[in-house]
């Protein structure tokens, strides 16, 4: 029997409802309680859930000392002060994706992870699911050869809200941080974790000033190109494909893949099928506790570094079209 981690969920909204479903699918893991801006939104969303506590104060939840973990399911601009919060107060931090708003803000909550010898993760959930284990596994096979191009995109279409965190740009709107995260995430995973040499970007921004479309082109030194496209009012046919020298590899639905194709050019073609228990959110939450209870600080799968690198380049595309967000420095 494994050692109980009670988590503390913040936020109410879309994904800690999701996240709550996963997390109640693994072993161990106990929703104790919640925190919300509000009374009536936690309560609310305890009773629905059957969770034993909640909190209308972040700062009350983290003195709660049978709290051993913290989700954080807040806008992105909420992410670098609640994590450095918990951190400080000695809890684990899974942080929702873009794991902050920029690579300064980022760098704190690693040093506030560092400082307190605390776990600390993006919850980049694809990650973790067993399709993306099984490319993982493949590409450290060499089953396609030399990798050489990776392309992948994730367009939906939202109504148009400016009230919505999805295009407010106080809240960090956009579609780069929020859907463009995710391709570029399966590039630094095909690639190694590398920096990209370089990055050749477009953003088209819409009525809100916020940016709806992104089309992201990174070079990882000679042949070894990524290109990744995002957009939040426009639904896009969401795949991911990676070419090597001897084949390729297909994620059908890329970011929700519930398989992942093998195709070695006329030779062999396979499908992989994993077992895909509950939402696929508990995958993330389960090498969040396999992490805590082997004493690590960050995961291998999805490292600070990795982290820090992504939230550069989304950065540096940003800086390409000198687009802050308000109140942003640097
Ligand atoms: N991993 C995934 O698949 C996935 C999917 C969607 C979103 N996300 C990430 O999760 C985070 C939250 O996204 P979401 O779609 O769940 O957003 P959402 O539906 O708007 O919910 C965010 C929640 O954060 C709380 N909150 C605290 N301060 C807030 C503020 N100033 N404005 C708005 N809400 C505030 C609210 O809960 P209270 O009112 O109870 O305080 C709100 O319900 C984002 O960083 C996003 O990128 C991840």
């Amino acid at each position: 029997m494994k050692k109980t981690i009670n988590w503390a969920l913040a936020g109410t909204g879309g994904i800690s409802n999701r996240f709550l479903t996963g997390l109640r699918a693994v072993e161990g893991a106990h929703a104790l309680a919640v925190v919300s801006r509000t009374r009536e939104n936690a309560e609310a969303f305890a009773a629905r859930y059957g969770i034993e506590k909640s909190f209308d104060s972040f700062d009350r939840m983290l003195e709660d000392p049978s709290i051993d973990a913290v989700y954080i399911g807040t806008p992105h601009t909420l992410h670098r002060d609640m994590a450095v919060k918990a951190l400080k107060a000695k809890k684990a931090v899974l942080c929702e994706k873009p794991a902050a708003v920029n690579a300064g803000e980022l760098g704190e909550m690693i040093q506030a992870a560092r400082d307190n010898r605390c776990f600390f993760m993006e919850a980049m959930w694809t990650r973790f699911t067993p399709p993306l284990a099984k490319v993982r596994e493949w590409l450290a096979q060499g089953l396609i050869g030399e990798v050489k191009v990776m392309q992948a995109n994730f367009g939906f279409s939202a109504p148009f809200n400016p009230q919505s965190r999805l295009f407010d740009p106080s809240l960090a709107g956009g579609c780069l941080l929020d859907a463009g995260v995710y391709p570029l995430s399966l590039a630094s995973m095909v690639f190694g974790g590398k920096k990209p040499e370089r990055i050749v970007s477009h953003l088209y921004f819409g009525e809100a000033g916020t940016d709806e479309e992104a089309l992201v082109i990174l070079s990882y030194g000679g042949p070894r190109l990524a290109y990744a496209a995002a957009a939040n009012r426009t639904a896009m046919k969401n795949d991911g494909w990676i070419y090597g020298t001897q084949g390729k590899i297909h994620l059908p639905d890329f970011v929700f893949s519930h398989s992942a194709e093998l195709l070695l050019d006329g030779r062999y073609n396979y499908r992989y099928e994993g077992d895909f228990l509950s939402n696929g959110y508990n995958y993330e939450t389960e090498e969040v506790m396999n992490c805590i209870r082997e004493g690590r600080t960050e995961s291998p799968v999805m490292s600070w570094d990795e982290s820090l690198v992504l939230m550069e380049t989304m950065d540096a595309v940003r800086a390409q079209w000198n687009y802050k967000y308000p109140g942003e420095k640097g």
